[in-house]
């Protein structure tokens, strides 16, 4: 899966964009403030649908300027190619279109074009709250098991139905067992879906855990979100009471979690900062590594500032491993030297780079070359 080309108009500082990106490695360079990014936003954008940095579109849409586009071109792996395609007003009003059809919700546009974000909230993915880790878990259930997605939006569903119940003043108690009993189904499903996936994802993570964060002890379990050893339409049973008081369901799929430990400690308690955030380039890596080898597609990567965020040996680590996928990557950061300097010794390679200046974009692959060959 690659982007081969990428239309952006109207995205925050971005006039028009209209670039040719490599199908592996894109270097944006560029001054703070410059666009570099909005440019990663905006494959964001075409890959789900919304943006990693606001959950208001309003914010995403040039000043003075009445809506956003973003047009690409994806290039999938069986070698066909889909125009897909996002805009948005200011009215609220949003198209998604794949295909030259208008899909009706941005996980229809998700399916085309996978993608994996390391920036520096990925790397908040240990200290953050379990819906940061459920998300992490649910990219790989979403992109491997066509089942998942469905059941996800039953349960949203079922959920809201049982919670608006448990709070009348009087609960038919027929109605209520009807919901359990198809939240316990979906939630079996979706446990059993995201558990086979964590332990096909485990099993590809210690090498990585290795050359990353060379620190011993390291454990990923994943947390249904009740006790293992019951059954749920029990929990449901015997929570009803405290349900009741709480006014929502306390126990589920909903509250699933990743427990990252080292030596039974909770790792973002013991890992220093730099040993987290190699940590979660090593998780992030060993997802797209376990997608490829399910589905045989691949995902593409989008590097924010890689600079400021690892030094020099691990971003060397990381371009390894970017490249030892063969993956498209976009990676950013404010000098072209630093950015050029981690491929150096992968002359195989020829990244395309780009140079953001006040929101316009230009190629830059004569430099490139000359920089490679020094
Ligand atoms: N809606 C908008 N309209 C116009 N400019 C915007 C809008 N939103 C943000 N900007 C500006 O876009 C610029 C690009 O920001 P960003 O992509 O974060 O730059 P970089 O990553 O290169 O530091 C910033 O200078 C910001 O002030
Ligand atoms: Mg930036």
């Amino acid at each position: 899966m690659t982007l081969k080309r990428l239309f952006i108009q109207n995205l925050r500082n971005l006039e028009g964009v209209d670039i040719i990106p490599s199908a592996q490695v894109n270097l944006i360079f560029g001054e703070n403030g410059s666009g570099k990014t909005s440019i990663l936003e905006a494959i964001n954008l075409l890959a789900l649908g919304r943006s990693f940095r606001s959950h208001k579109h309003k914010p995403l849409i040039r000043h003075q300027q009445q809506a956003f586009t973003v047009f690409g071109r994806v290039h999938t792996d069986d070698h066909s190619e889909v125009p897909i395609g996002i805009t948005r007003s200011m009215d609220g009003e949003a198209s998604f279109k794949a295909n030259g059809v208008i899909v009706s919700s941005a996980a229809d546009l998700a399916a085309y074009l996978p993608v994996q974000v390391i920036n520096s909230d990925t790397f908040l993915l240990l200290e953050g709250s379990p819906k940061v880790r459920r998300q992490f878990i649910d990219w790989l259930v979403f992109h491997v098991e066509p089942q998942f997605y469905p059941a996800w939006k039953a349960i949203q569903r079922c959920l809201k139905h049982r919670n608006s119940l448990l709070r009348r003043d009087r609960i038919d108690r027929f109605e209520l067992a009807s919901w359990d009993q198809e939240l316990t189904i979906l939630t079996e499903k979706i446990h059993e879906l995201r558990s086979a996936c964590m332990a096909e994802f485990e099993s590809n993570l210690s090498d990585l855990l290795r050359e990353f964060v060379k620190v011993d002890g390291i454990k990923l379990s994943y947390y249904r979100g009740w006790d293992k050893d019951r059954d749920y339409s029990d929990i449901l049973a015997e929570g009803f009471e405290r349900d009741q008081r709480l006014g929502y369901t306390q126990m589920g799929s909903h509250r699933a979690d990743l427990k990252i430990t080292v030596n039974g400690q909770d790792a973002a308690e013991l890992l220093s900062r730099g040993q987290q955030k190699l940590l979660v380039c090593a998780l992030k890596i060993a997802q797209g590594y376990v997608f490829s080898r399910i589905t045989g597609r691949k995902s593409i990567y989008l590097v924010d500032d890689l600079p400021a965020e690892l030094d020099d040996k691990h971003r060397k680590l990381l371009v390894h491993w970017l490249h030892t996928m063969q993956t498209q990557v976009f990676i950013t950061g404010v000098e072209q030297e630093t950015l050029l300097s981690s491929w150096r010794d992968r002359t195989e390679i020829v990244p395309k780079m780009f140079h953001v200046e006040q929101g316009r974009v230009t190629e830059v692959s004569e430099i490139l070359t000359s920089g490679l060959n020094e």
